[in-house]
């Protein structure tokens, strides 16, 4: 860890959570017509001011529910004095309005997507995506909740209220500097080893606390940070049950104390909280330090207790070992921070394969490292939503039972997934979801045709 970070922590250890921050509740918008401004703005943390970027405020952005089917249009302004894109993590989309390196949204213009949902209920997110830019632009504020509802999940048994009883959670890291703010400026070793915070923010929040009734809470995580891996936890070992990963519910849910999630992926958990009970969210940095991030005070008033569900609807995507089409995917971290897919650094003109619309491929992505450069790495592809086949040969556990979008790749590491592209076509990305890796190449372009 940093030397900074260090004299930090020992500063501000006694600057403990105040009742009066309450943890902030993105507001929902929805329908079509969806106003987004992208501007400047500053957030006031204990230990100063830092300068940020939002969606429609200061920080971070409202969280966008629709359904199923619904169509969508949207009216994005950018109103930085910087040119960014705004990308729909997870999302099935016409690659016109992905919102990748290509659908740049000039400074002072306006952006105006319109698409139609096509998949199932899950919580996606989105955030800007421009060449070289998305770990500055991510890192400063910029980035939401995207969640879809269905017939299925309404008629699910389970929280549901939004902001009452299903909670959004969006976890980021911050590093405070000397002079008490956050400015983005990582080294060449935080690049290569990740760009570690010595905070943590839930939803734009330092230390908040959220308080209930007793009963079954729904969380939807998030792990919003540039490049740091969370091990996500309660106080007391409390159990928890993981009901849904990025594309959406598990066929068979998970009883745990921990879950494990990399940069860009998304779960859903259900805790039960007694009357009367304080406990906190603890989130670790692999590789880093530990973190009270948030405070839960259980009020003396009895909520709703929920069955938690053992297993969900949940359609996987169908594959043929003999009869798929197959590919492989190298992620090598290179000398001087350099790195590569397949050998290849992301080039803007360059499209790497392309594949035909409907088709089902089965892709195996190896994390081979370099020398002492051994560093995890994620792989998130735009456009669809996979099924691990498995995770170095052997068959996946049940967090990675359900669909995903994006996954963490251990050095050594190799993943062997079923990817299929419906519907849409047109120009899409897949990279590592570690900010700061994708921004120094480590991307490739696909045609969907
Ligand atoms: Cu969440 Cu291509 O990104
Ligand atoms: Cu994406
Ligand atoms: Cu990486």
């Amino acid at each position: 860890m940093k030397l900074k970070s260090l004299i930090l922590f020992s500063i501000l250890s006694f600057t403990l959570f105040s009742q009066d921050r309450t943890l902030p509740i993105p507001k929902l918008v929805s329908g079509d017509n969806i106003k987004l401004n992208i501007q400047h703005g500053s957030i006031n943390l204990p230990f100063g001011v830092s300068k940020t970027m939002g969606f429609n405020g200061d920080y971070l952005g409202p969280t966008i529910m629709v359904n199923k089917d619904e169509f969508l249009s949207f009216k994005i302004n950018n109103d930085l004095n910087e040119d960014t894109t705004v990308h729909w993590h997870g999302l099935r989309v016409p690659a016109e309005y992905d919102g990748g390196p290509h659908q740049i949204i000039g400074k002072g213009t306006v952006w105006e997507p319109e698409f139609k949902i096509i998949q199932s209920a899950s919580t996606l997110w989105y955030h800007p995506h421009l060449m070289g830019k998305t770990g500055e632009h991510v890192y400063n504020g910029l980035a939401g909740l995207f969640i879809i509802n269905d017939d299925y999940s309404k008629s699910l048994k389970i929280p549901k209220d939004y902001g009452v009883n299903d909670i959004p959670i969006i976890l980021q890291d911050r590093d405070i500097d000397r002079n008490g703010s956050f400015v983005y400026s990582p080294n060449m070793h935080d690049e290569v080893f990740g760009y570690f915070g010595n905070i943590i923010l839930v939803n734009g929040a330092f230390e908040p606390v959220l308080n209930i009734n007793a009963g079954t809470y729904r969380f939807r995580v998030l792990n919003g940070s540039n490049s740091s891996i969370f091990r996500v936890r309660f106080s007391n070992d409390k159990k928890f049950t993981v009901i849904a990963g990025d594309g959406g519910f598990l066929p068979k849910s998970l009883s745990t104390s921990e879950i494990i999630i990399s940069p860009g992926e998304r779960y859903e958990i259900l805790t039960d909280f007694d009357t009367d009970d304080e406990s906190f969210l603890i989130t670790d940095i692999y590789g880093g330090s530990s973190f009270k991030s948030m405070k839960i005070v259980t009020s003396n008033r009895e909520g709703v207790f929920y069955t938690h569900p053992e297993t969900f609807l949940s359609k996987p995507v169908e594959y043929n070992q003999k009869s798929n089409t197959k590919r492989e995917f190298l992620m090598e971290t290179q000398m001087m921070g350099r790195f590569t897919i397949n050998g290849k650094a992301m080039s803007m003109d360059r499209v790497d394969f392309s594949l035909p619309v409907d088709s089902t491929e089965i892709w195996t992505i190896k994390n081979i490292g370099f020398g002492m450069m051994q560093v995890p790495h994620s792989f998130h592809v735009h456009d669809t939503q996979f099924s691990v086949i498995s995770v170095n040969d052997k068959k996946p556990g049940a967090l990675y039972s359900g669909l995903k979008d994006t996954i963490l790749i251990m050095p050594g590491d190799k993943v062997e997934i079923a990817v299929n592209f419906i519907e849409y076509l047109g120009k899409y990305m897949y990279h590592c979801h570690f900010l700061e890796h994708e921004d120094s190449g480590m991307m490739g372009q696909f045609l969907v045709e």
